[in-house]
Order: structure tokens, then sequence, then C-alpha cells
């Protein structure tokens, strides 16, 4: 692919994800020469850097952030003879005439604006590329999670957005669906026959979706304490994953037919509200724990957080999807941080056996787990005869790992999304109604929270999250699938 000429335009050039996901993962492109050769990068922020102080910064984060045995003088020479810097203050109408000036006309030439800024600044943003002339027919917007923080700011910044930019040239970003093992998760369902017949509620008792991380909060504390796992991982992430587990077949991989039926999930969700919000969803937040011999601080100690916070760092709960294919079945998420263990995993729970037919063993049902993370696999639990006399079954698996299936270099999800946008491809970005439709769910929730049941309960860093988050499961006489 050698992609369509364009500026790739990034506003927070210096921030965070900026120089963690976003540089590298061009550096990336560049040297595996996916961008045209009249591509260029330019980067905005407040700092009043010059070109050459921000590309040294970028080089030192990009040397970083990429294997050593990828980075190299070359590549990064001819990538650093792409990338320029302009200081920017968004809040300020009148630079945005100053950008224009400096993208200069480029008749032909896509402009890719891609905002990884505080979700404040959308708005105004976009408003101001407009005033400047800049949101035209060859422009699109990219815009990083979390939307909003309720249904309704998030449809004010959609209606803003909207107002000035086609909903065809806005590509929301969530970067679960730029993972590998994310989209070989529709391989495993819609490329072969095997599953499919019983990917429903006759053959699968639960699905558990898990996001654990072991990293705290770091240096987001501002904005994760205003967030919370709801907003920054549920909303988005998990319920994604959740789509994709659950949605029917599109008949085309085409971005208005995938994400008819991810909409159709999100749609078919059953409201949790009232006392359920109690009986169905886990709120925690780590307090002073170890990990292996190291003493991890209490989330309200971290930088930037407020002493007294109540936000969430940890969330559980049982979700139904209320249709023909999966009424009955449930889907158990859960993602926190400061935990035990990093892992993200999916698990198919298949039913057990109908009939006991050798005496003494109770054969336990098949279950299907999709490691996304960190190493990306599936493992199939089988029952087999335990060698000898006798006929006692018992459970062994079959493993098969990706790294070892394909040796080959996995791209990280954000060098899968910026092709996607040069590309104009929306198959795996978020549309409106989605957004829009997984606050309907969340806000209640987040709601009940508020109202009576309104502190986490305390977990210690380092372990695998609060005991209630045990209990969901355990009342229906499941368990996390969990190596403890
Ligand atoms: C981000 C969240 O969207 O995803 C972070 O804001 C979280 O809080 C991150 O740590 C996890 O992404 P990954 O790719 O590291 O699993």
């Amino acid at each position: 692919r050698g992609g369509n000429a364009c500026d790739i335009v990034v506003f927070g050039g210096t921030g965070d994800l900026a120089m963690r996901k976003l540089l590298p993962a061009l550096y990336y492109l560049h040297r595996d020469r996916h961008l045209h050769p009249q591509t260029r990068i330019l980067a905005l922020a407040r700092a009043r850097h010059e070109p050459e102080a921000y590309r040294r910064l970028v080089r030192r984060h990009v040397s970083q952030h990429v294997a050593s045995a990828d980075f190299s003088e070359d590549s990064w020479g001819s990538f650093s003879a792409r990338l320029d810097y302009m200081p920017l203050d968004i809040s300020q109408r009148l630079e945005f005439a100053r950008l224009a000036r400096h993208l200069g006309d480029s008749p032909g030439r896509v402009r890719v604006f891609y905002l990884a800024t505080l979700p404040d600044l959308f708005a105004p943003t976009a408003l101001h590329l407009h005033g400047a002339g800049l949101a035209d027919d060859q422009a699109r917007i990219v815009l990083e999670k979390p939307l909003g923080e309720s249904l309704a700011t998030a449809r004010r910044v959609n209606d803003q957005i909207g107002s000035v930019f086609d909903e065809s040239r806005v590509f929301r970003i969530d970067h679960f669906l730029g993972k590998e093992a994310v989209q070989n998760l529709l391989a495993l369902r819609f490329g072969n026959a095997l599953f499919e017949p019983l990917w429903r509620n006759g053959h699968i008792d639960h699905v558990q979706i898990s996001v654990l991380e072991t990293v705290g909060v770091e240096n987001r504390g501002a904005y994760y304490d205003q967030a919370g796992a709801m907003r920054d991982m549920v909303q988005n992430h998990l319920l994604q994953l959740l789509c994709l587990v659950a949605m029917e077949a599109p008949v085309h991989f085409e971005p208005e037919a995938v994400r008819n039926e991810k909409l159709k999930i999100l749609e078919a969700l059953r409201p949790i509200t009232g006392m359920d919000v109690q009986d169905q969803t886990v709120r925690g937040q780590y307090s002073r724990g170890r990990r292996a011999g190291e003493t991890l601080p209490a989330y309200y100690f971290e930088k930037s957080v407020d002493h007294d916070s109540n936000t969430e760092t940890y969330v559980a709960l049982r979700a139904e999807i209320d249709n023909w294919r999966w009424a009955g079945v449930p889907f158990y998420l859960r993602t926190g941080k400061s935990l035990a263990q990093r892992k993200s995993e999916i698990v198919i729970q298949f039913k057990s056996v109908p009939h006991r037919l050798f005496p003494g063993t109770t054969p336990e049902g098949n279950r299907l787990v999709i490691r996304l993370q960190p190493d990306e696999s599936i493992s199939l639990s089988l029952m087999a005869k335990s060698p000898g006399r006798g006929m006692a079954l018992q459970e062994v698996e079959l493993d098969l790992h990706f790294d070892e299936a394909f040796k080959r270099r996995r791209w990280d999800a954000y060098e899968r999304l910026l092709l996607d946008v040069i590309e104009g491809d929306a198959t795996l970005f978020m549309r409106r109604d989605e957004i829009e439709a997984a606050w309907r769910w969340v806000d209640p929730i987040i709601g009940g929270w508020q109202e009576v049941y309104r502190s986490p309960k305390r977990y210690a860093a380092g372990s695998w999250g609060p005991e209630a988050a045990d209990s969901l499961l355990e009342r229906a006489g499941h368990a996390w699938f969990d190596e403890r």
C-alpha cells in the first residue's frame, strides 16, 4: 500500500499519546513504505519548540518505543525529513489562519487532523478548522476516546463536529479495534464454519470479557480522576469487544455493514437501572498493596488525584443481550488497574454434555479462550480420556499461539488505524450512533452509582480486584477464569 499523499496534522503533538503511540506508528509506516513519498506530518502543541528541537524530542521517544532492531539512522533520517512542528494554541481562533497558511494550497491532498488532545478541545478545534477553511472535502478528522462523558455531552460534541464535518469524514478511534487479535476474533467467527452454529444460547453457557492491567493511573491522574474505569474502558473498549463477540455476520466487510451489526447489539443490551445497578455491577478502587515484593500506592495517593476521590479504577458487571441468539446468556465484563496480572481475554464457556455417559466423571463444558494480550493465542479445552484403566476424563487444551504460527512483526493498533484513515476506510472506527447507544446503556449505571452506592469497594493494589466481583459470578454458579 502506498496510500494517498496527505498532510497528517497531529494536535497534542507533544502529549503522551503522540509520543508513545502515534509517532512510533508513523515511523513504522514510513519505514515499511506505507506512506506516500509526498506525505508530510505536522505536529502542533502550545510549547514554543523550534522544529529541530521537536524532532530531537521525537527521536528520543521513537527510539524508545520501537524495537531497537527496527530503529535505524537511515529510516529516522528520512522519517524526520517529513516531520514538522508548529506552536499553536487551540483556544486562539486566529492561529488557525496561520495553520492554513502553513499547510498552503494543496489541491487533491488528503488532510488528516488527528485530535490527540483532551476531549474538551474536540469541538472548538473542529469549529476553528472550519473557520480557517480547512474542513473541506479533503479533510478527515480523527477523535480519540472518550467522546463525551455522558449521552448528553457526547451528543453535543457530535452535533458540533457534525455541523462542520460530514459523518463520512469523522473517524472515532477505539484502538482496541486496531489490535490484530481483535480482528482475529472476526476471522475466527466468520472465517471458520466450525464455531458459528454453536455460537448461541443453546450451546454457550456464559461469556467473560476481561481487560486487566497491572499499571496504575501513571501520569494521567487529572484525566482519569474525572473519567473512571467505566468511561475510560467499559463504554468503549469492552463494549466494542462484546459487540464483536455477539454480533450477527455482516453481509460485507465494509463500514456500514459491520457498524450496523454492532449497533444492533448495543441497542439490545438490557438496561441496568435502579436496584439492578447494585446487584449486577461492582465498582472498585485500589488501595495500598504489593506485587512481587514491591509496595504499590493507593489510588488516592497517585499524582493529580483527589485525596477523597470516589472514582472507580475497577468495574465488573453482568450484561445481558435481549435478542434471539443471546437470551439468557450472561456476559460478564471486568476491567481494572493495578491488578495482579496483565491480561485481556475473552472466554466463551460452552455448556456441558446433556447426558453423563462415563460413570464417576462430570465432563466440564468446553471453553474457548481468546487471549488478546500480553500474547495472542486461542485455546480450546476438550475432555479427553485420562491414560490407563477405566474411563476417567480429564481436561486438555488445544493451543494456538500466533507468534509461533506467524513469525512476523505484529503491527501496533495505531499503525493499522492510521493507515485506514489515510485510505478512508472507516470499518474499524465507531460511528456516531454506536457511541451514543453505548452511552445510553452506561449512563444509568453511573447514575445509579451516584445515587445509591457512592463509594467504591476497596481492593489491594496487586490483587485480583474486589471480592464482590467474585461473588457476582458465584451467585450464578460461575467463576472468573483465572490462574490465581
Ligand atoms: C486506553 C485507556 O484507551 O487504553 C487506558 O485510556 C488503558 O487507561 C489503555 O491503559 C489500554 O490499552 P492497551 O492497548 O495498553 O491495552
